[in-house]
């Protein structure tokens, strides 16, 4: 169970809005077989389990047979086994009838992320955001969990330096996601071993400064929140490349209490002279922001940002160019709410030292030992409290042509 092979056309349909509604009443029969208590508030589990079955998350599946066992049954009903039901649920195709969810949620097939074929749905945005908006009120987890960290890759088409991330993910398949959105109309064709195979999710174009920027972040975070083990959601440029290995990057986003979003109040006509009046209520020109969209955040903030309306709502009628959103809805609307767990600062090293609209590219001849070194430990910052030479985990921007320098950097990098 719980995952779902859209290219089987009878899955696909699984995200047909109207026939959520079997699976609802599926669930909530499975839920009476394997949870127990019948008093249970439904709702309460069902949002938890909804997700389940749409994640592709592979740990809960993974952990399952360390974990501890859901409580015994009381004399369940009968799940009903409409063909079309069954084929919801084993959507992995076990074509074994017997692996309805009912049979043994304890004992469920292991599934490696390798497994996972695709995320892809045809859930409209309003659908999706609805759906990863859900929150279970129960706090504890019934099963073990391992937290994963979910990568978020924003890219108008390919992923030219994915050789250096395929060697950065190699090992550490159950502690991450993957998530890509490109323009529609680019055609995937990583192959079947690849770490960024069937990681596409359904997108939409977007331009530069504009609203949709917002709707393609939203979109990965909802895309991503619908796999409950992601407990820490990176975004990330296809310019982008790691500055450590995998796991000291994990230990560093999983263990950190804060979020990593840099934002300042810039009272030029840049910054604070981008706000619009119509924005308040709820932005007051004091809570205008500016910063970097390159975030790091927690659970929290993730589920806050894909559920939120009326920043959004403020920014998408008002924030017009050359007001851009992407430079002020995130760092806004974490100062107005969250500002207290953020951290301020950025893990996403960028250079902005030559003058310009844009940052510096890190080409071929660039990269070596010393410059990556300066990047790596050249700041200084506090990282739970205390000072700390590792600022950075992520850094931007590369040039295609830095790829072949950098795989021979790996070493140093991920040693
Ligand atoms: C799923 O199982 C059915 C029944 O065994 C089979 O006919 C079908 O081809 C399978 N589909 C996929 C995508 O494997
Ligand atoms: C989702 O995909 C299925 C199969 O391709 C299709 O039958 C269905 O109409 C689609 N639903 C929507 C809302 O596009
Ligand atoms: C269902 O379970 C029974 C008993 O465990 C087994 O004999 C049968 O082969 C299973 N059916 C399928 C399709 O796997
Ligand atoms: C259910 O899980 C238990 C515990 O692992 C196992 O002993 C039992 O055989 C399983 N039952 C079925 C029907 O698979
Ligand atoms: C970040 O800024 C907010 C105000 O926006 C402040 O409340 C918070 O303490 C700052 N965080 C750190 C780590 O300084
Ligand atoms: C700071 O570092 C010291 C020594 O490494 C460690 O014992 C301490 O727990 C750290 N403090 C925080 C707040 O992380
Ligand atoms: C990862 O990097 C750290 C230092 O950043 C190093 O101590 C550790 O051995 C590396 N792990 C692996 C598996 O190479």
């Amino acid at each position: 169970m719980g995952e779902i092979n859209p290219q089987a056309p009878q899955s696909t349909s699984l995200f047909n809005f109207f026939q959520l509604k079997y699976l609802l009443y599926l669930l909530i029969f499975c839920l009476g077989a394997s949870m127990g208590s019948l008093s249970t508030s439904y709702f309460d589990s069902l949002s938890f389990n909804i997700q389940n079955f749409i994640s592709t998350s592979s740990s809960i599946i993974t952990s399952s047979p360390s974990s501890p066992p859901f409580p015994a049954p009381l004399p369940p009903p009968p799940p009903p086994r409409q063909p079309e039901e069954v084929v919801l649920v084993s959507a992995d195709n076990a074509t074994s009838p017997n692996t309805t969810c009912s049979d043994n949620l304890t004992t469920s097939r292991v599934v490696t992320l390798k497994e996972e074929k695709s995320i892809m749905h045809n859930m409209s945005d309003k659908e999706l955001l609805w759906l990863a908006s859900m929150l279970p009120k129960i706090r504890d987890f019934p099963y073990e969990r391992v937290p994963k960290v979910a990568f978020m890759f924003l890219t108008p088409g390919s992923l030219p330096l994915s050789p250096l991330w395929e060697m950065f993910f190699k090992g550490h398949e159950g502690l991450y996601s993957i998530y890509v959105h490109a323009h529609p109309s680019y055609h995937y064709n990583y192959p079947k071993n690849s770490v960024f195979y069937g990681r596409a999710i359904p997108s939409k174009p977007l331009w530069w400064g504009t609203v949709s920027m917002i709707d393609a972040e939203r979109r990965l975070l909802a895309n991503a929140l619908l796999d409950l083990s992601n407990q820490r959601f990176v975004l990330l440029s296809e310019t982008c490349i790691p500055l450590f290995n995998f796991t000291t990057i994990y230990r560093y986003l999983t263990n950190s209490k804060l979020n990593f979003l840099s934002l300042y109040d810039d009272r030029s006509g840049v910054g604070r002279g981008r706000y619009r009046q119509g924005m308040w209520p709820p932005i007051a020109l004091e809570d205008w922001r500016k910063g970097s969209q390159w975030f790091e955040i927690d659970r929290v903030l993730a589920l806050r940002i894909a559920s939120d309306k009326p920043y959004y709502d403020a920014f998408s009628k008002f924030c017009l160019p050359p007001c851009y959103s992407d430079e002020h809805y995130l760092p806004t609307l974490v100062n107005i709410l969250y500002g207290e767990s953020n951290s301020n600062r950025s893990v996403t090293y960028v250079d902005w030292s030559q003058r310009g609209a844009h940052p510096r590219r890190f080409e071929r001849g660039q990269i070596n030992r010393e410059s990556l070194d300066r990047i790596r430990f050249g700041s200084e910052c506090i990282y739970n409290g205390n000072n700390t030479r590792m600022c950075y985990l992520f850094a931007r921007k590369f040039h295609p042509n830095a790829l072949e320098p950098l795989l021979k950097m790996a070493p140093v990098l991920f040693g």
